[in-house]
This record gives structure tokens, C-alpha cells and sequence, in this order.
């Protein structure tokens, strides 16, 4: 399966943490500068009349996810952290920088992550600790998720693993055995944990036909099946726990707006993220 369609939106959400200073400016590229303007009008529409848009559900998330990281990392000092489909996301050289231990894998497409490698050189981040490994997520090989895991992880140590802007690509059932295997991978570690975003769009969502029709129309430009995988808030931990993670936490962003300073949506907010533990 080819998912290299997908690689360019990395390029938003990349211009995303740069223009909100959570990276590098000199991580912005011509695509990210070129999309941010022209998705500029839709997101102050989407702002106005739906109450929020994506760049809220972007920095929702990330902010969630480097809160939850920094719990992780306060409970097991000796935490290592692979952050899959990292694209351009800054977060491993912040937490390098503020956790002079950590070891932070990074790891997307064998093209992203050549060009991730890059800018940490480009910006001096690039190090035996923290550098990007090529990686497909849906391979069996020595591309694979179990081959980075043998390769590159102590099997001493705690290990956390994020996800963030990949899943709601693809379907529930193209990706349950992948996390089937991610949570066995997990098990052979003394703790092993899972962070990720979501996106549950409940039945009685009033901007519901607007969502499915703007996931449809990412779906046609990234050429693939952006879809919802949850209807109901209540679905999700039995998902996971069948696929063997045995805790599994729904983070709703309304519980962090004045903790985290989050930027705020009218309404549920769409995007959630999941903390799972094996
Ligand atoms: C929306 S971007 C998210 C990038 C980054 N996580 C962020 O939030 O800024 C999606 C990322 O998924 C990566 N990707 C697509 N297919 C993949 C696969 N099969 N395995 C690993 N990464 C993949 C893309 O290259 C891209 O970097």
C-alpha cells in the first residue's frame, strides 16, 4: 500500500507549529507558506460560523499530546519516545532540548524522514539520540514497525509511542491488526504507552454533514480514505482493549482549555486524543 499521498499535509501542519512558535521558523517550507495562505479563508470561515477550524484541532492536539508526554516523562525518567509519521513536527527537538537524556526516534516514509533528518541538521538537533528513522506503518519487513522496534529500542527501558495526523487516513479495520501488533510490541517492554490523536464525530454532531463533506474532500486531495472511526465517546476504549491495550483514556480538549491554554471551539470540539497503556 502507497501512502506517500499523504506525505504533503505534513507541510500544513508544519507551517501550523511554525506560525504558533512551537518550531523552528526555519522548518517552514514553500508548501507549508504556499497552503497556510491558501487555506486562510476557509479557516477564518471555519472560525466565524462552525465556532472552530483546523488549525484549532491541530494545535488542540499537539498541545494535548506534549502535556501527556511530559506526565510520561515525569513518572519514568528512562522514557524512550518514538513518534511515528513525525512528518514535521517539532516536538522531539523541544523535548530533547528540555530532557538532555531522552532518546526520541522519529520515524515516517523513507522520503520524510530523509528530509526530517535534514532540518535537525540544518538546526543542529540531529544526534545518536534523537534522529529519524524510515518507517512504513503498514509493512512487514525490515521497514516495519517490529524491525525499528528490534533495532533501535532497549528492551530495559519504558517506550511511548505517538501517532499524530495518521490514523484517521485509513480505516478501523486496515489498521486493527497494526495495532494489534503495536500493542504485543509494547508488552515486551517494562511499560510501554500509546498516544493519538482521533476524531469521534457523534450522530447528534450538528456540523456532522460538514465534517464528513470536508474529511470527503481531504480524502480526494490526499488520495486516501480520511474517514470517522467513532460514533459514540463510549466506543472507543472497547475498540483498543480488544486489540490488547488494557487501559485506554478518552482526552476531550474542553478538560485542558484553561490548564493548557488551548485555543477554544464553539461545540465539541472534533478532535480527542487517546492514551493507551499495555
Ligand atoms: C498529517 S501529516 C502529520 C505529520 C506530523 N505528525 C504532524 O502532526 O505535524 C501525516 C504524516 O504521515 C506520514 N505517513 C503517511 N503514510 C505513512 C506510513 N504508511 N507510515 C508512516 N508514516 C506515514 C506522512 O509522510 C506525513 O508525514
Amino acid at each position: 500500500m502507497d501512502t506517500s499521498s499523504i506525505s504533503f499535509t505534513a507541510h500544513y501542519t508544519g507551517q501550523v507549529w511554525a506560525k504558533n512558535g512551537l518550531s523552528n521558523p526555519q522548518w517552514q517550507t514553500p508548501t507549508g507558506r504556499l497552503s497556510y495562505h491558501a487555506l486562510s479563508p476557509f479557516e477564518w470561515v471555519g472560525k466565524r460560523i462552525v465556532g472552530g477550524n483546523i488549525r484549532t484541532f491541530l494545535l488542540q492536539r499537539h498541545l494535548i499530546i506534549d502535556h501527556l508526554l511530559h506526565q510520561a516523562l515525569e513518572r519514568h525518567p528512562e522514557l524512550q519516545v518514538v513518534e511515528i509519521a513525525c512528518g514535521l513536527s517539532p516536538r522531539g527537538t523541544r523535548f530533547c532540548q528540555q530532557y538532555p537524556q531522552l532518546r526520541y526516534l522519529e520515524a515516517d516514509l523513507p522520503a520524510m524522514a530523509k528530509r526530517k533528518n535534514k532540518l535537525l541538521k540544518k538546526v543542529g538537533a540531529y544526534s545518536q539520540r534523537h534522529f529519524a528513522l524510515p518507517l512504513d506503518f503498514f509493512r512487514q519487513d525490515e521497514l516495519g514497525l517490529r524491525a525499528l522496534f528490534a533495532q533501535h529500542l532497549d528492551h530495559e527501558a519504558p517506550v511511548l509511542v505517538i501517532t499524530e495526523g495518521l490514523i484517521n487516513y485509513f480505516e478501523l479495520a486496515t489498521l486493527a491488526p497494526i495495532w494489534q501488533e503495536l500493542a504485543q510490541l509494547l508488552q515486551q517492554f517494562p511499560q510501554g504507552y500509546y498516544l493519538t490523536d482521533n476524531y469521534p464525530l457523534l450522530d447528534n454532531d450538528p456540523n456532522k454533514a460538514l465534517m464528513e463533506t470536508l474529511s470527503g474532500l481531504l480524502g480526494w486531495v490526499s488520495r486516501s480514505n480520511v474517514n470517522f472511526h467513532f460514533n459514540s465517546l463510549d466506543a472507543i476504549a472497547p475498540h483498543y482493549q480488544e486489540l490488547g491495550f488494557s487501559q485506554v483514556r478518552v482526552h476531550n480538549p474542553e478538560d485542558y482549555y484553561a490548564r493548557l491554554s488551548l485555543p477554544e471551539n464553539r461545540g465539541n470540539p472534533l478532535v480527542h486524543v487517546l492514551e493507551m497503556q499495555v
